[in-house]
């Protein structure tokens, strides 16, 4: 009886995004940036900054700005114009929804207009977010 309990409230609380559990789903975890470089994660943000940049106070791109990124709500980047997927997602940006977005952006949110096929390398992810979680916090 317990276990089924459990299970459901495992099954609801995940329910709004098809993506498996993970343990960084805590927006002050730190536990995928931690094993990456930064250095080289500023080289591989070079994929995404066509279309994203990384404080409030620089002009959108095709992409929303990316400031303050984790512990901030999906789809809220101020007057930007997402899909419909991005603005009704209901979760907060971790270290964890990141890596799985960035593996596979389609999969992890369907109907996102995202044109972007993902980074298979799970080395490539954590040097990601190690630049991340500095250069989005970089003042306005
Ligand atoms: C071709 C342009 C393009 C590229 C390249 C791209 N993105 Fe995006 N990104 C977008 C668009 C457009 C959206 C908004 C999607 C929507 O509304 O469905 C988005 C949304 C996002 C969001 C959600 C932000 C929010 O406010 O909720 C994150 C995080 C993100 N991108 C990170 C990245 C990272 C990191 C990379 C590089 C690995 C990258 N993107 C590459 C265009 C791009």
């Amino acid at each position: 009886m317990k276990k089924a309990i459990a299970a459901f409230m495992i099954a609801t609380a995940f329910a709004p995004v098809a993506t498996p559990a993970f343990a960084d789903d805590d927006p002050a975890a730190t536990t995928l940036s931690a094993q990456g470089d930064a250095t080289k994660g500023k080289r591989i943000f070079n994929r995404c900054k066509a279309c994203h940049n990384l404080t409030a106070t620089e002009r959108t791109r095709m992409g929303p700005n990316l400031d303050n990124l984790f512990g901030r709500e999906a789809g809220s980047s101020e007057g930007y114009k997402y899909s419909k997927a991005l603005a009704e997602a209901d979760f907060v940006w971790t270290e964890g929804k990141l890596d799985s977005w960035l593996t596979q952006p389609r999969a992890f949110l369907p109907g996102n207009k995202m044109a972007f096929a993902g980074l298979r390398k799970e080395q490539d992810r954590k040097d990601l977010m190690a630049y991340l979680r500095e250069a989005t916090n970089a003042g306005e």
